[in-house]
């Protein structure tokens, strides 16, 4: 068989330039429909998806790199490296989520393709989010709430208002300067809704759909304790990912139907940690299946308890690849060894110092 030496590079400017071309809601909208499809199409037997693994610590600043597998077999292996360290913005001026994604083909181990994992992060987790709250939120929500207005704010908006008729966005951050520099941020969306300064109380209060994506600290949480909400409130709770990390108080958990993206990871970081395992409701690949579920879970309280799945990292990934495939982006590079021998490591390096000499 003839051997695949090449692996592409999409990096930053790559992926920059196929959401030009593309466009961003283009992208988003090719992103929520490649991703309900893959919910949908969800086989245990063909995919294989062990929890992630990492490290975490609290010194010399608190943050985790942790890897996200995941094998659709016979095919191909990508893992995702992410790291969360809460004070890069402040102290390094980067983004809290840093991430790369690779991809490796399952017949040899060639590394099929490395792509920028930032941009990429932010826009599946706001797709999650999307179809998430397609499954559980009320189709005409037209109020939504933004509980921490950081990197993810951004994409939860964006892709929450491609699939519903949003009028209002009410937001909050204990950073006032994040509130404010918000309406410029989801400025290249064209929503034409000033996002609306708010408090907790109050989006609980009028929100139909909400989003959580703070980086409160482990044990720290809950964001709030009492509240009053609508009777079909649907929240997506993005931010706990983190052992001993959470957002929403046990007791609303405890009224409302909760959905992990993927229960074993959940139970272990996210707000699935509150709660006993009888508790928890269906994961959203069971729901995506129960038309009568979803309609029951619209017009309660819901809580799609967002960890980050590794399908939504190889959905993404491919959606990228293919775009710079079929707009020829992307850099082709030789980064493993290969010489005509395979069994001599060393075969390159005897060809070169032969040349040189
Ligand atoms: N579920 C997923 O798949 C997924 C994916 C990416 C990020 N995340 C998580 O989402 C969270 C946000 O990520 P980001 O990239 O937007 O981070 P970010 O640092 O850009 O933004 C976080 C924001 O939360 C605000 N905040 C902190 N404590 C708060 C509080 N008590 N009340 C209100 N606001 C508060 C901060 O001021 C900051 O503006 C992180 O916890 C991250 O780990 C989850």
């Amino acid at each position: 068989m003839e051997k695949n030496q090449e692996s592409i590079i999409i990096d930053s400017i790559a992926v920059n330039k196929i959401i030009t071309k593309i466009g961003l809601n283009r992208v988003m909208d090719d992103l929520i429909a490649e991703l309900e499809e893959a919910i949908k199409n969800y086989n245990k037997e063909e995919t294989e998806v062990p929890i992630r693994s990492g490290f975490n610590y609290k010194k010399p600043f608190l943050g985790l790199v942790e890897w996200m597998p995941i094998m659709k077999k016979g095919e191909e292996v990508l893992i995702k490296v992410v790291g969360y360290h809460p004070e890069n913005p402040d102290i390094f001026k980067l983004p809290t989520i840093l991430s790369t994604i690779s991809s490796y083909d399952a017949h040899t181990g060639h590394l099929n393709y490395l792509v920028d994992g930032v941009l990429l992060t932010a826009l599946r987790t706001g797709a999650s989010s999307a179809v998430a709250s397609k499954l559980m939120a009320k189709p005409n929500s037209k109020t939504l709430g933004i509980i921490g207005c950081g990197a993810q704010s951004i994409t939860q908006i964006h892709a929450i208002c491609r699939l519903f008729p949003i009028e209002e966005i009410l937001i909050y951050d204990i950073d006032q300067s994040c509130m404010n520099s918000i309406a410029d941020r989801i400025a290249p969306i064209n929503l034409g809704i000033s996002p609306k300064a708010s408090h907790i109380s109050e989006i609980m209060e009028l929100s139909d759909i909400i989003c959580t994506a703070t980086s409160i600290a482990p044990e720290k949480g809950p964001l709030f304790s009492e509240f009053k909400s609508k009777p079909h409130l649907h929240i997506n709770a993005v931010g706990a990912d983190f052992p001993g990390k959470f957002e929403l108080p046990k007791s609303l958990l405890e009224k409302a139907f909760v959905c992990p993206d993927f229960l074993d990871q959940a139970v272990i970081e996210g707000e699935c940690q509150q709660l006993n395992k009888s508790d928890i409701g269906s994961s959203w690949d069971e729901l995506i299946h129960d038309e009568d579920l979803k309609k029951n879970y619209q017009s309660g309280i819901s809580v799609f308890d967002s960890t980050g799945w590794a399908l939504e990292d190889q959905v993404v990934a491919r959606l990228f690849a293919n775009y710079a495939e079929d707009l020829n982006l992307g850099t082709k590079m030789n980064i493993e060894s290969f010489s005509s021998d395979e069994k001599n490591p060393y075969g390159t390096i005897h060809q070169l110092i032969n040349v040189s000499e």
